[in-house]
């Protein structure tokens, strides 16, 4: 038996046991007579000591270990003279009598502690080891967690898990398909699905009423800290049913997740739901984040009073205020503006207004506005003395965009994203489709089978870009965790759909036959959602970055740096692809 024990397991209790622990050597330290050594697995860390007149041998044993050997240590639990209230082990320490290297190791790269002092590179080139480190496996416990939790759920609620393939045909989630090439149809590729949104569409038409599944998703695309080109998701589709039962159900899930992983609950009251335009108005953002207020207010036509041409020329005015921001100073305010004219964000300027805790007014624009015109902006947007408001003018959309991240910003300034507090919600009334002015067509803007809102289908002739969807997202703290739709099940409204996409009818049935055919055999209603399942983590973990819930994620670069992928391949296997490499 190698191991009696875990590293995180021994107490006070155990005092005088003979017991046996296995490990790595996290650290040692030879104090002359006495040498401790912490031993860890992924349990907890145990501190081990030869003491004074330990045999020879044994003391040398532990002064030749090195960082991250891999041990075998057998001896007495002891009471520790110098207790460690940080540890949970801290009240013990191992009196050994037998060591063993069970594996040698060269010194690591970094330390593989709680903070390492290696550099982001070099701990995705040795992930193995970052993967050691007690951050990671919390994540990694996480994650498994969460997993349980929501197959324990979804399995309860009748779901079945049933698998569906990764070598399949284009899917239009509309991002790129990672293909890969047939090696018995020359010439020909498959897709790695961006989503099994067809297949689960199918599997309702054969009357599996309840499915989901746990599955990796493949989608090329420009990487973030919330993307990464392949990704988990927990996909689900349910039979006869409509938006209302989707979005119960899986609130019903998501509270039982955040209950069984991180002990929150959520009132009696339903989440919030918001249609998809007030979101817009009111935070610039389909994924608004409601730990905090500070709402964008329009000020167009109040602001167009006087001649300033900035204003005058914009087609939208709006601004937000910074609660209890008077006092910034001048650099903190040029700090802000530069934040916003970087270039992802794109203003050309910020106004300030200041309205000082003695009832001064002061702005950016005081040769255009009297203290009156700004009082009345003030008034408007409900801001008060001791806070600042900033205005920004463009068009529309770009000045919406730059609005909700100046909000986000100064949210994150002014400590307002907790990331212990969580905002649910769900935003409804998705548009069905999303015009772009370079291609000049419309778009899906969730994906094809998406099917409108029965009192909107009129408009589809007439203005399409008004018609609603049955569509909604799950929002949480201003993360996309989730999203889903009500399916069209009807042949004629999906060609018709297909056709609004611009699709001709021969290359709708080339790219979607199978699906169209399934549907003349008899479709129910259906619809469903998919949760992003490593962004679910990172939302539970307290992180921004999706990748340190991965346990192999790809850089910024899409590269695996720890097995250097993707990588060139041999002429031979080319050959056999029938693929020619212009690579030099
Ligand atoms: P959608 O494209 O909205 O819907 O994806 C669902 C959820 O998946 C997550 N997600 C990602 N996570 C990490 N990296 C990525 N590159 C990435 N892309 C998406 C998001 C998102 O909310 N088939 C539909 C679902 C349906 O209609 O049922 C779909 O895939 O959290």
């Amino acid at each position: 038996m190698y191991r009696t024990h875990n590293c995180g397991q021994l107490r006070a209790a155990d005092i005088g046991q003979k017991i046996t622990l296995a490990g790595w050597v996290q650290k040692s330290r030879n104090l002359g007579a006495m040498t401790f050594i912490d031993v860890r697995d992924r349990y907890g860390i145990t501190q081990l000591v030869v003491g004074e007149g330990a045999e020879a041998s044994l003391k040398e044993a532990a002064d030749g270990l090195g960082r991250e050997f891999v041990i075998q240590a057998t001896g007495t639990v002891v009471e520790r003279a110098a207790k460690n209230p940080k540890m949970a082990t801290g009240d013990v320490e191992i009196a050994l009598t037998e060591l063993k290297v069970l594996s040698r190791a060269d010194t690591p790269p970094f330390t593989i502690e709680e903070n390492s002092d290696g550099g982001d590179d070099l701990r995705m080139k040795y992930r193995y080891l970052d993967l050691r480190r007690p951050p990671l496996q919390r994540n990694m416990m996480i994650r498994h967690r969460m997993a349980q939790s929501a197959r324990g759920f979804l399995d309860r609620e009748g779901f079945l898990e049933i698998e569906t393939p990764f070598l399949i045909k284009s899917t239009p989630e509309g991002a790129r398909d990672f293909v890969v090439p047939s090696r018995m149809n020359a010439g020909e590729f498959y897709a790695l699905p961006q989503s099994p949104q067809t297949f689960k569409q199918l599997l309702m038409v054969s009357g599996y009423d309840r499915y989901f599944q746990i599955v990796r998703c493949f989608r090329d695309e420009d990487l973030r800290a919330d993307r990464q080109p392949e990704f988990t998701q927990i996909d689900c589709e349910m039979s006869f049913v409509e938006q209302d039962d989707v979005l119960e159900t899986f609130e019903r899930m998501a509270r039982f997740m955040f209950s069984e992983t991180l002990g929150v609950e959520f009132g009696a009251e339903p989440f919030r739901r918001m249609p998809w335009s007030e979101a817009m108005a009111r935070y610039g953002n389909d994924k608004p984040d409601l730990r905090f207020g500070m709402e964008i207010h329009e000020l167009t036509d109040r602001a167009k009073s006087r001649d300033f041409a900035v204003f005058n020329d914009a087609e939208y005015i709006g601004a937000v205020c910074a609660t209890g921001c008077a006092d910034w100073t001048r650099k903190q305010i040029d700090e802000l503006t530069e934040y916003v004219k970087r270039p992802q964000i794109g203003a050309k300027g910020l106004v300030w207004v200041r309205l000082d805790e003695n009832g001064d007014v002061k702005s950016s624009v005081d040769k255009f506005y009297s203290a009156e015109d700004l009082q009345s902006w003030a008034s408007a947007i409900g801001a008060r003395q001791g806070d600042m408001i900033f205005v920004v003018s463009g068009g529309r959309k770009q000045s919406l965009r730059v609005l909700s991240e100046l909000r986000l910003e100064l949210g994150e300034r002014l400590g307002l994203r907790d990331k212990t507090k969580f905002a649910p919600l769900w935003v409804v009334d998705f548009p069905l489709l999303e015009w772009d002015d370079e291609t000049a067509r419309f778009y899906a803007m969730h994906h094809p089978f998406t099917s409108p809102k029965p009192e909107d289908v009129a408009l589809l002739d007439s203005d399409p870009g008004a018609v609603r969807a049955n569509a909604y997202d799950f929002v949480v703290n201003g993360v996309e965790v989730g999203g889903g739709s009500i399916r069209i099940f009807e042949q004629e409204l999906q060609a018709r759909m297909f056709a609004l996409l611009g699709f001709t009818p021969e290359a709708a049935q080339e790219q979607f036959g199978f699906l169209m055919n399934a549907f003349k055999f008899g479709a129910p209603p259906h619809g469903g959602i998919a949760f992003g399942f490593d962004r679910f983590c990172s939302l539970f973990g307290g992180s921004d970055s999706i990748r340190d819930y991965i346990a192999f994620p790809k850089n910024n670069s899409g590269r695996d740096v720890m097995i250097d992928a993707p990588a060139a391949v041999a002429k031979a296997q080319l050959d056999e692809l029938c693929l020619v490499s212009t690579a030099e």
